[in-house]
């Protein structure tokens, strides 16, 4: 497994590949690998011939007040699980590497309708972050497939919606929440929370389970479902957002019906969670 950081390498490597009509699969990340990641990246390796998975800590996607600087970087070990899950290469560029004219971006805006709700609102301009450095990733690889994590919801809307209305020649690929044994969904910024507050946070799953136990029982009616179940939520967060939308396009539903995304964002302490299921 070859680690590269240097976009014209890595390029080459690619374009050797697609010669001899090899299929590449991308699993996009920041590093700090958990079992979530390798889920993505076993699904890529049984979708195509060839998988990169990228490690960039993306600056443009961290407000000033967020963690860019503490989140965790563990490359060493990242390695480690990618050359036990037989990755053919990660790609680790540098943030020079990625903007080396960092004061005069191009930034690609994803829809109003898609950012002006949940973490959206609270993280101001996250998501031009997020969809800016996927292209890239996208531009710089040119990848058959590109593999996404559904826990991240509001992302994999948006990078859908980018790719279809950019006719990127991509297939986004939504990958299972993958969870521990207790329920609660994997996430690198778990590491931030201590024994007991990993205890608390499972009441985030609770609240989402109760939801769906409802709507199986039939109750559509959304905003009763959110109030009943809400007060499922340890007291110690507090809550961001509890909220029902369309999966694909963000829209808001007017009952519960099947294919709504329930979304939940909570803090505790300074760390904030966010989970989700579709109906
Ligand atoms: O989900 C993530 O880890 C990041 O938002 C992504 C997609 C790798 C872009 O930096």
């Amino acid at each position: 497994m070859q680690i590269i950081s240097n976009i014209n390498e890595i390029r080459k490597i690619v374009k050797k590949w697609q010669k001899n009509d090899e299929t590449i699969g991308l699993v996009p990340t920041m590093g700090a690998l958990h079992l979530g990641h390798e889920s993505l990246v076993k699904k890529a390796k049984t979708q195509s011939s060839k998988v990169i998975v990228s490690i960039f800590v993306n600056p443009i996607q961290f407000a000033p007040n967020e963690d860019f600087e503490k989140y965790p970087r563990t490359l060493e070990k990242d390695s480690i699980i990618c050359q036990d899950n037989n990755v053919d290469v990660i790609f680790a560029p540098n943030a020079n590497e990625m903007y080396a004219d960092k004061n005069n971006l191009t930034i690609i805006v994803p829809p109003k309708n898609y950012q002006n709700k949940l973490c959206g609102l609270s993280r101001n301009g996250h998501f031009d972050g997020v969809a800016t450095v996927v292209a890239k990733l996208f531009n710089i690889i040119h990848p058959d497939k590109a593999f996404f994590g559904q826990k991240d919801a509001q992302q994999l809307a948006i990078i859908k919606k980018m790719v279809l209305d950019l006719n990127m020649p991509v297939e986004i690929v939504s990958c299972p929440i993958i969870r521990d044994e207790n329920g609660l969904a994997l996430s690198s910024r778990n590491s931030y929370l201590s024994a007991e507050q990993k205890i608390k946070a499972l009441s985030l799953n609770k609240v989402l389970q109760k939801i769906k136990e409802m709507y199986e029982k039939n109750e559509t009616n959304h905003e009763k479902v959110l109030k009943r179940a809400s007060i499922l939520l340890d007291e110690a967060f507090d809550m961001e957002y509890l909220e029902a939308y369309d999966a694909n396009t963000l829209e808001k539903i007017e009952k519960l019906r099947n294919n709504t995304l329930i979304a939940i964002a909570a803090k505790i302490g300074n760390v904030r969670l966010i989970d989700n299921i579709i109906l």
